[in-house]
């Protein structure tokens, strides 16, 4: 009897060392210590023996049973340990790895651009008009006969101006000036407002013209105002909008809805004046379109041309971009490349 207990405790001991897992472990508690299991089956049997022998075997049976736990605990101990370190291992954080880049949406140039435009024009006292005021999708009325267009115009030849099928008469405008008398019909003077949108024309597509583009449109009408006010705004305009005073050319001009008209260049930022592909050659870039209002559009719009005068200015908003930013490619703008975007 003492044999075979020596040899239940020399098999558990075996399995204990060689266990490699806490399943193993189980395993080894189930055979040997479980009330199925190997010692218990062999205590039942202690009853049949000689009574002197009873609590000799009784005893060391007991005995086993407490080492055996014990080694059981230490190794499942062990067993533990070695688990929670290899876990710490392996979920060990790189704190020097390069962290995964978080890219955020941004202002296209464009927005960015009007913005800024708005924002110098609001600082001298100009309101913004909401777009009501300035449909894209316009009547050749507001586009061109309010503005003092003669019917005949070549600005509304087919080449120019894109005529949509809704109605004739109907096209998308060639420029925010078709918000100047929807603007000034529904307010009394003085007005001085800045009012930005998309604009189209039939154009080959070039370096230098879109199809598509943006204004900002301007007017100021009150009574006395001159060609000199007109000149201090824009001149301030442009030294606010490029931080510093760049050279400037007020060229004489013709629209039909402003006399006397001029043209407002800036100095080619690309080729310093000397002449490049984005200048035409010419050392100057056109921003601006301006004049005295006509009085003809005054009176279209209800407004006295006796009693007030305005001023008015429209102004290329990707030139004005392309200028500061340095940027030699109107197309840019639209082909929403992410490498020209984030730039930005
Ligand atoms: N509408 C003109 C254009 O698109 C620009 C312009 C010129 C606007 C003179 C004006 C202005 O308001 O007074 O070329």
């Amino acid at each position: 009897m003492r044999d075979k207990l020596q040899q239940i405790k020399i098999d558990a001991l075996v399995l204990i060392d060689n266990a490699q897992t806490l399943e193993d472990i189980e395993e080894v508690k189930l055979k040997f210590l479980s009330r199925k299991g190997e010692l218990n089956s062999f205590k039942k049997k202690i009853k049949d023996l000689p009574a002197d022998q009873k609590p000799v075997i009784g005893a060391l049976a007991n005995e086993i049973a407490q080492e055996l736990e014990q080694k059981l605990n230490d190794k499942l101990y062990i067993l533990q340990r070695e688990e929670i370190l290899k876990r710490i291992e392996s979920e060990k954080i790189d704190i020097t790895m390069p962290g995964k880049a978080v890219y955020s949406g941004k202002k296209h140039p464009l927005t960015t651009t009007i913005d800024e435009i708005v924002e110098i024009f609001q600082g001298m006292g100009f309101s913004l008009v909401e777009s009501q005021h300035s449909p894209e999708v316009e009547t050749e009325h507001y586009n061109f006969d309010m503005l003092n267009f003669p019917p005949d115009h070549p600005a509304r030849d087919m080449q120019d101006t894109f005529y949509t099928q809704l109605a004739p008469n109907v096209i998308l405008r060639s420029h925010t000036s078709n918000s100047q008398v929807r603007e000034m019909q529904t307010k009394k003077p003085p007005l001085r407002v800045v009012i930005p949108g998309r604009v189209y024309r039939a154009e080959d597509v070039s370096s230098r013209k879109n199809n598509l583009f943006h204004q900002v449109e301007g007017f100021m009408v009150d009574k006395d105002i001159t060609f000199g006010d007109m000149k201090g705004v824009l001149n301030e305009f442009i030294r606010l909008y490029f931080g510093q005073s760049r050279p400037t050319r007020f060229r004489s001009s013709f629209f039909p809805f402003t006399e006397p008209s001029a043209e407002i260049d800036v100095q080619c930022i690309m080729c310093k004046g000397k002449g490049c592909r984005v200048c035409s050659q010419s050392g100057w870039l056109e921003i601006l379109g301006a004049g005295m209002i006509d009085p003809n559009v005054l009176k279209n719009a209800g407004i006295d041309p006796d009693v007030y005068s305005g001023f008015a200015f429209g102004m290329g908003v990707e030139r004005l971009a392309m200028l500061k930013y340095a940027i030699n490619d109107i197309r840019l703008f639209f082909n929403n490349d992410i490498r020209f975007l984030k730039q930005f």
